[in-house]
């Protein structure tokens, strides 16, 4: 009798849902759930690293979340101006590298240059790798891949015949990166809401049920182990026991 061991991912993403209602729930503004978000944030990248893996991608601004009150997301844009002026010290002494996903064109121009300083200071960093997906949506990441595609057979650069999943992944945001092998969705919905639609393909879903405030290093290690209890098949036979 074999057992296999299942090994741990090397991409863990995760949709930090949750911040409104947990504020709600303690008869704050939902500001309040935000800046307890980031807190959350710091931890678990800090846990993370501290557990070897390799790649992290969260769900901070979605193409959807243009659709909340002026402001919010200015309260959110405040967030990240923050994040990146204080954060990214820390993170870069923890050789963590910071790249963003996403079209931030609409972004305020000085949260674009932070995030690009950050991900310039952090660039040659050998530790965790984070994305922080800004405006990103997975159906705007298909497309804006085809677009890519077309315009290369357009110029005759490239044969609509060598397109396959390689070549088409490697025009996504994510390019380069491994598949996520585990999705995280925190405060109960099961749902992927337009993250990482190609990425997650084959990806373990693991809905936490507290809210993303509270998700500490503890609710990602039971995460983890939830995913080391699934059988992954891809398509295939169970695996024998
Ligand atoms: C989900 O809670 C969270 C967001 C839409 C984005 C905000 C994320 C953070 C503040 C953490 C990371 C921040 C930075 C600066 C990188 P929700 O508002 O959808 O909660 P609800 O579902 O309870 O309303």
């Amino acid at each position: 009798m074999t057992m296999e061991k299942q090994i741990d991912p090397q991409h863990v993403a995760i949709i930090m849902d949750g911040n409104g209602r947990w504020a709600e729930q303690r008869g704050m503004p939902r500001s309040f759930g935000h800046r307890a978000g980031v807190e959350a944030l710091r931890r678990v990248v800090r846990h993370s690293s501290g557990l070897g893996i390799r790649y992290l991608t969260v769900y901070a601004f979605s193409t959807e979340n243009w659709k909340r009150p002026r402001r919010e997301i200015e309260f959110l844009f405040g967030l990240l101006r923050e994040y990146f002026k204080k954060t990214v010290e820390e993170l870069h002494a923890m050789r963590v590298r910071i790249l963003m996903i996403g079209d931030m064109t609409p972004f305020p121009a000085d949260v674009r240059e932070l995030a690009a300083k950050a991900g310039q200071k952090t660039r040659d960093n050998d530790g965790l790798r984070l994305q922080i997906a800004l405006n990103y949506g997975g159906r705007a990441d298909i497309i804006q891949a085809a677009r890519n595609l077309a315009g290369q057979v357009l110029a005759g650069t490239l044969d609509p015949a060598a397109i396959d999943e390689d070549c088409f992944a490697r025009c996504l945001h994510t390019a380069g990166l491994p598949d996520p092998e585990l999705v995280i969705r925190t405060s109960g919905e099961s749902r992927l809401s337009n993250f990482l639609l190609w990425q997650a393909a084959y990806a373990e879903l693991v809905v936490t049920k507290e809210c993303w405030p509270d998700f500490d290093g503890a609710a990602l290690e039971n995460a983890l182990a939830e995913y080391r209890r699934r059988d992954r098949r891809f398509g295939s036979v169970p695996r024998k026991k």
